[in-house]
This record gives structure tokens, sequence and C-alpha cells, in this order.
């Protein structure tokens, strides 16, 4: 096959048509509404969160934050103003591969020294052994896995994602697990809260906006994907099964963990190299959603789709007899998604910037035509993730009527893909735009993105833990 029919082949391939968008909104309510009757394995989690109230932007105090995402770890103290603002000391780690995968006793004790040289560094006046229980610092802990919550400060680690495999910490308590470790270092820390990061940011979008805009939903797309939203308790009937629900409450935050959207694959797209890539992941056939979509995994994809392009013979004709066998091309999760934001950016008419990226990934020579090639299948792997998260967030917006209940519908987004790929809010807008249920309500959706949202959100949950 010659490069533009292939190139034609995958545009179809990862093509995500207007109609399909229709049928996903309402594939979406329906997975939603089931993960809300009760908990099944392979269902849409929809996990409750035990977070009961929304910010305003009046809470105030001292609060540390722990936050553990796809790649790091970090731990942050959050002085909360009262008047949406706040100020944030932090340190960051890259968690080491072999913690990533090790013993669940080593993981928590490297956290927990993590968190002792936090103090040491920054609060010295903390690290003190001395001090009573009444002085301790609250700590919020932002777990961005999905976990079955049964309290503020208790949830059992469900599966791991984006790339952890710690096995003897699946089942356990993680807030529990903290504190165990955090106290056999002696620290003043009394780690009161336990919360996603979508919830995490939530809730700081929340105090950003106070009470000027309701925030609906919090969103990540980074390397990992996922949503939370706020529900009327009513309508989550599996909370009956479950303890500690304030009687008092009305509303409470859902982790949907939109990441396991569909994991059956009925409804979502399956090309060759999705199939592929799956069987590649610590935890294959979960995850399908967040596999087409998030940071972790477009790299992927797209080293995929040019590695088949290569091995046909349609592309790169040139650059493939000096090819080296360990040429990032050829080695599965080495091309970096921030490939696909460069090539997105790479304005230039001979395409120059992607030529720079190609070198690193082993191809030192390229036509034009090739370059242009990559740039178009870049963008529809983009392109793809994008519209799919356009009409996962339809579907959430459908079904807790929000074009019904408010004027403005506020959405608060955080993750490098969001932050960093050029013109991707735009993608999801046109998406949105073109969606039966949506049209031109879009213009009603403002999206903010809420930085230190998973720091700034454990420590409002700290907060509210009382
Ligand atoms: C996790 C979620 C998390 C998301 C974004 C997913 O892999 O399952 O809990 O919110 O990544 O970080």
């Amino acid at each position: 096959m010659n490069l533009s029919s292939a190139l034609e082949r995958t545009k179809r391939d990862f093509l995500v048509t207007n109609q399909y968008l229709d049928n996903l909104v309402n594939f979406f309510e329906k997975e939603a509404r089931e993960g809300l009757q009760k908990d099944s394995e392979r269902s849409l989690p929809m996990l409750p969160s035990f977070v009961t109230q929304i910010p305003n932007g009046s809470e105030k105090g001292l609060f540390l934050a722990a936050d553990l995402g796809g790649s790091n770890f970090r731990v942050c103290s959050v002085h909360l103003n009262g008047d949406r603002s706040h100020e944030l000391k932090q340190m960051k780690w890259r968690v080491p591969n072999e913690t990533m995968k090790g013993s669940a006793a080593k993981f928590w004790t490297y956290l927990a020294k993590c968190i002792q040289d936090f103090l040491t560094e920054h609060h010295p006046e903390q690290s003190s052994f001395e001090l009573d229980g009444n002085s301790y610092l609250k700590m919020g802990f932002t777990f961005s896995f999905p976990i079955r919550q049964t309290a503020l400060n208790s949830g059992t680690l469900i599966r791991w994602t984006k790339g952890y495999a710690i096995e003897d910490a699946v089942g356990t308590d993680v807030c529990e697990s903290l504190q165990t470790a955090v106290r056999a270092l002696n620290l003043p820390v009394d780690v009161v809260a336990i919360v996603n990061d979508t919830v995490g940011c939530l809730l700081a979008r929340s105090y950003e906006t106070g009470s000027s805009a309701q925030t609906l939903v919090g969103c990540i797309l980074g390397t990992g994907t996922n949503a939370a939203y706020s529900e009327k308790i009513s309508r989550i009937p599996k909370l009956a099964t479950y303890d500690s629900v304030p009687k008092s409450a009305k509303v409470m935050v859902v982790n949907t963990e939109w990441g396991s959207f569909d994991n059956n694959v009925k409804f979502l797209p399956n090309t060759e190299y999705d199939q592929a890539l799956d069987l590649m992941t610590p935890n294959p056939r979960f995850h399908m959603f967040e596999k087409r979509v998030s940071g972790m995994f477009l790299g992927e994809i797209l080293r995929r789709v040019l590695e088949s392009f290569l091995k046909k013979g349609t592309i790169f004709t040139s650059a493939k007899t000096s090819l080296r066998k360990d040429a990032d091309i050829l080695t599965p999760w080495s091309i970096d998604t921030s490939f696909l934001s460069y090539s997105a950016a790479d304005g230039s008419s001979d395409l120059t910037g992607i030529q720079q990226e190609l070198t690193k990934i082993g191809i030192s020579d390229s036509s034009l035509e090739e370059r242009q090639a990559v740039k178009e299948i870049c963008h529809v792997v983009a392109l793809r993730s994008a519209r799919l998260v356009a009409g996962i967030i339809a579907g959430l917006l459908k079904m807790t009527k929000a074009f019904e209940k408010f004027e403005v519908v506020d959405i608060g987004m955080d993750g490098a893909i969001i932050e960093f790929y050029p013109h991707y809010e735009e993608m999801v807008r046109e998406a949105l735009r073109s969606l039966r249920f949506v049209g031109a309500n879009e213009k009603r959706i403002t999206i903010g993105i809420s930085r230190d949202g998973s720091g700034i959100g454990a420590a409002l949950c700290a907060a509210m833990a009382g």
C-alpha cells in the first residue's frame, strides 16, 4: 500500500463521527446510571467520595496535601486564606520505577520519607517529634487510582492503573497504610482525608470561583483521565449499602472513574493498535476508555501506527536501512505523548520541528510527504481522544440535567493534555457543538484550568474533615 492510501485508511480507523458521538452520550448515561445502582467488577465504578460539601471560597487554615499521580509524588502545604486565595509550598519526586512495582511496605515508607523531607525543608517547626496530637498538621491525601471508599478517611485500593503494579497493596486501606508509615517515622501528621485527583480538582475550582459559579465537574486529562461530579444522594441507590453517610448530607461528589468506561469495548473504537497496546499494559481489559484518551497512551498509539507503516515499507523508506534495532520507534512505550503536541505546534512549511522529533526516535531522514503524514497521524490520534472526551462530558451533563439547572455550566480541568496539547480544548468544544444534546449550549460551558487542583483540593478536604 502506498503512503497516501495507508494514511487514508488510518484516518478512517480513527474517525469519530457526529452520529457515533450522539450515541456515545446515551451509552455513557446508561453505564453511569448502572454504576450508581450497584458495584460490579467490569462496570463504570461511579465511586462515592464521601465529600458532601462543596467549598465556597471562605475556607481557612494551614493544611498538608500529599498527591500521588501517574508519575510523581508531591507534598505541599497549603494556606487557605478564606478569600478564594491560597499560598502553596511544595516538593516533588519522580517515583522510582522499582518502587512503582515493588512491595507495599517499601512503597509506603518511600512516601512517608518524602513527607519527612518536606517538613524538614519547609516546616521545621512541625518536624519536631515532641509536638502533642493537637498541634499535628492535618493532611489530605490525593490518591489518583480507583479506591472503594467507606468514609472520608478510609478506602481500599481496587486496582492500580497508569503503570503501577504493587500487588500486595491491592485490597488494603490506603489512608491507613500512609498513616502507619508516617507514624513509623514519628511525623506529627494526621492523614484525615483521602481524595481522588478529580474530586480535588472539583473542590479546588469551586474554592477559586467561590459562590460566583457552580462548578459541576472536575476532570483530569493527564497521564490518566477521569472526572468527578456532584450528585444528589437520593440518586445514588448503592449508597444505602455504605455506612457513614452524614444524615444531613444532600449531595455527594462521585468519582466516575470514567477511564473504565466501556471496559467490555462494546462501543469504543477498537483499532488493531488499541488491541495490541492493551495487551502490553499491567491492567489488560480494564480502563479501556483511558487507553484511547490519556497522556500515558497517545504516544504509544502513535508509535504503533508508525511502526506498522514502517514495517510494511509504507513510510521512512530511505531511513529504514540504517535504523537501529533498539530505535525508539521500534520500542514499546518509547514515544512520549509530547511528540503529538510538538507535531501540532509545528507550523513551519518544511515541518522541521517534526523532523527533530523523528530524529529522537531513530528516523534521521524523511521526506516532506512523510512528515506531513506523521503530522496527520498525530492529529487524528489526538482528535479521537478529544472527541471521545467531549462525548463523555456531554453524557455527564445530560445525566445531571446541567443545562436545565444552571445558566453557566463550569468545568474544572487539569493535566498535561489539556494544558500542553495545542487547541485540545477547542477540539473538545467543537465536538460538543456538533452534538445533538449540546449544540449551541456549548457557549454556556466554562472550562477553567485548576493548576494546583490536587494539592488545594486535598487541603480543602482536610479542612472539611473537621
Ligand atoms: C485513575 C483515576 C485518576 C485518573 C487521573 C486514572 O488512571 O484510575 O483514579 O483520577 O487516572 O489521574
